[in-house]
């Protein structure tokens, strides 16, 4: 299939392959010879598939010595590359947990978490005879700075993929722009070959806006705008809860000069919509011109819960003195937010999109908010992007609670797979409803 490699990896190649690879795949796998090579683009477009291939025939043939990893979290690179290379290899890949090692014909690979705070400690002092990074812009630009340097002798190649981000992110304004040491090559759905036209149509539903410009289309788009863009009453806010329901979650943003918000969540599986904002509470110190103490906080919360069965509470994570005063007077079923913010917001969009979630007609200021809830213009100082912190806080108590109680646990990031998983269960595609839909226990705690 690709011209030049070593006779024996041909082989390897052509035995164990699975599909024949499309042009733009043999094209990059036979060009990447650069010092540093970035497949970008489109989700599942064959990207992760080429490039592994690659790093393999440069394990094969590449400089003798140590090569590294890297990925998100150690538990990514268990979820989408490790089974990737088994599918590829089979036996000549072995794994070995404790050491967070793999061995491939004769080399050691070593395995980094980018998100381990050792990571770039880890990565300071070997030198490494080559690399392969997973999702190049959702590591630290940190760790991968150290990693060139410590990949800078005996010709090592690095080799990654990402998909697109803002276009004043570090690794498109200084890599993927005008860089002599880079090569890349763009991918669409198109390019990976084993994507039926079903499968296109399908993962092309499965996007809106931001997302779908980059995950679909490819492209290094500024998020700009009103973040719930596609957000009408009409669609979206519903005048009474579908159900009584003997499942809620609660979520809280808290604020002292800025404004407190808690939201009461109803869930129901047996209908549907069957996850709807029941109840909020809002108290700006501005407008009341004074501030509310923890004591009063909590007080209010109790009163806003009382007489519901309450799943769980999930809480802004650095509302550290507010989560304090709540378990000194007792209340139950308190767990910190997870807030990863792209993620979490992507996945309420997801639910608000897919008809899965609505906002009962009193819920005020969360329906306020989500049309004055913009993107954070400054981005272009940073490339990190995030919204505004303005007519936030109803909605940042939803994205605590949904996100985290139905998704978020720790270190695990949001994937296609986990979107189009939501899409199928709204539309009642799949008889097995997941777990959270099932019963009425959501069974995560
Ligand atoms: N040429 C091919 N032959 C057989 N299977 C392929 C081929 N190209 C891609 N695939 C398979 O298609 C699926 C998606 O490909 P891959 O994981 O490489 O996408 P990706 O571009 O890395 O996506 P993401 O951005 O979501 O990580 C994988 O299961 C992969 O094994
Ligand atoms: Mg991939």
């Amino acid at each position: 299939m690709v011209e030049g490699k070593s006779h024996e990896l041909q082989e390897k190649l052509s035995m164990k392959i699975a599909g024949q690879p499309s042009p733009l795949q043999i094209k990059s796998f036979n060009e990447s010879n650069a010092r540093i090579n970035i497949w970008e683009g489109a989700v599942r477009s064959g990207k992760t598939y080429i490039s592994l291939w690659r790093f393999l025939t440069e394990l094969d043939e590449g400089p003798e010595g140590e090569y590294v990893l890297i990925a998100r979290t150690y538990d990514s690179f268990k979820r989408n590359v490790l089974p990737q290379l088994v599918a590829m290899i089979g036996g000549d890949v072995k794994y070995y947990k404790g050491n967070r090692e793999l061995h491939v014909f004769g080399k050691t690979i070593h395995i980094v978490g980018a998100d381990d705070e050792r990571a770039e400690s880890k990565i300071r002092g070997p030198t490494f005879s080559g690399a392969y990074v997973d999702e190049i812009t959702i590591i630290p630009e940190s760790v991968f700075k150290m990693l060139i340097s410590r990949c800078a002798m005996k010709g090592a190649k690095i080799f990654g993929t990402t998909n697109p981000d803002s276009p004043y992110h570090w690794l498109k304004r200084d890599y993927l722009t005008d860089n002599p040491d880079v090569k890349s090559w763009q991918f669409t759905l198109d390019d990976n070959p084993e994507l039926s036209q079903k499968d296109r149509d399908y993962l092309k539903r499965q996007y809106t806006g931001l997302w779908y410009q980059r995950f679909i289309q490819g492209k290094w788009v500024q998020a700009e705008g009103t973040i719930y863009d596609f957000f009408t009453e009409q669609e979206h806010v519903i005048n009474a809860p579908p159900s009584y329901t003997s499942s809620y979650i609660v979520g809280i943003d808290y604020g002292t000069a800025n404004p407190c918000s808690f939201v009461l969540i109803g869930h129901d599986p047996n209908c549907f919509p069957n996850l709807w904002v029941e109840a909020e509470y809002y108290f700006d110190s501005k407008s009341h011109q004074r501030q509310k103490t923890d004591t009063e906080y909590a007080e209010d919360l109790q009163k806003f819960i009382q007489g519901r069965p309450i799943k769980a509470i999930y809480i802004d994570p650095s509302a550290i003195s507010f989560r304090m005063e709540l378990q000194k007077q007792g209340v139950q079923s308190l767990y910190e937010a997870n807030n990863e913010v792209m993620d979490g917001i992507h996945f309420v969009r997801s639910l608000l999109k897919n008809g899965t979630l609505k906002i009962c007609r009193g819920c005020k200021n969360v329906i306020n908010e989500m049309s004055s809830y913009v993107w954070d213009k400054n981005v272009e100082k940073t490339g990190v992007e995030k919204p505004k912190k303005e007519n936030d806080h109803a909605l940042d108590a939803i994205r605590y609670a949904l996100f985290t109680h139905l998704f978020g646990r720790s270190g695990k990031r949001l994937t296609p797979q986990d979107i189009e998983k939501m899409e199928a269960e709204a539309h009642g595609r799949t008889p097995n409803l997941p777990r959270f839909f099932q019963d009425g226990d959501f069974g995560m705690h």
